[in-house]
């Protein structure tokens, strides 16, 4: 294969409030670093859904530590219009991970919205089965009834949630 028929690389943004990253997340970073030349997670200010139990920093944080080995993996975080960030960023695609079907009739209009504002595609990566059921808001809502995390975050997840707020003992 000569030079000029290589293909061009790909810079991927992986959006998300990560409050905190899961598993599941960090499956998905594993497997778009696998993929994409680049990988930029990106960590929104202020998620649409609710307060965050994690500062905007632990968060980051947090994230940097678990994806710490994957040299083509970056951190950052953005405000306002995802379609913004990625044109600023000159990223070439938008990766979301897809758990279950629900998931995909809501990911769909987002991607096809983010398209319309950035001519940027989504690309989805269907969830390892082991995490299909894992999410940031059950993730919290086990830790702060006193239930045991330690199989749905990353170890550097698990590490600050204990230092933050050490679940009840029953
Ligand atoms: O992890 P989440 O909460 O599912 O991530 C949602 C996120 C951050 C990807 C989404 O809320 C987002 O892109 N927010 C930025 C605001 C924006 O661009 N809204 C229009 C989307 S069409």
């Amino acid at each position: 294969m000569n030079e000029a028929s290589t293909l061009a690389g790909h810079s991927a943004i992986y959006p998300g409030s990560f409050d905190p990253l899961t598993r599941g997340h960090l499956d998905v970073i594993q497997r778009a670093a696998a993929i994409f030349d680049h990988v930029l997670v990106a960590v929104v200010v202020n998620p649409q859904k609710a307060q965050p139990l994690f500062t905007l920093d632990e968060r980051e944080a947090m994230i940097r530590e678990a994806v710490g080995g994957l040299a083509n993996v970056k951190v950052d975080h953005f405000r306002g219009l995802l379609a913004d960030f990625v044109r600023h960023r000159e990223a070439t695609v938008i990766v979301k991970g897809l758990r279950v079907v629900s998931d995909f009739e809501s990911e769909m209009s987002t991607a096809l919205m983010n398209r319309s504002l950035s001519n940027v595609d989504t690309v989805f990566l269907p969830s390892d089965a082991r995490w299909s059921f894992v999410s940031s808001t059950l993730v919290k809502e086990v830790y702060n009834l006193g239930g045991d995390v330690t199989e749905y975050v990353p170890p550097a997840v698990l590490k600050v949630m204990q230092s933050k707020r050490p679940p009840p003992r029953s």
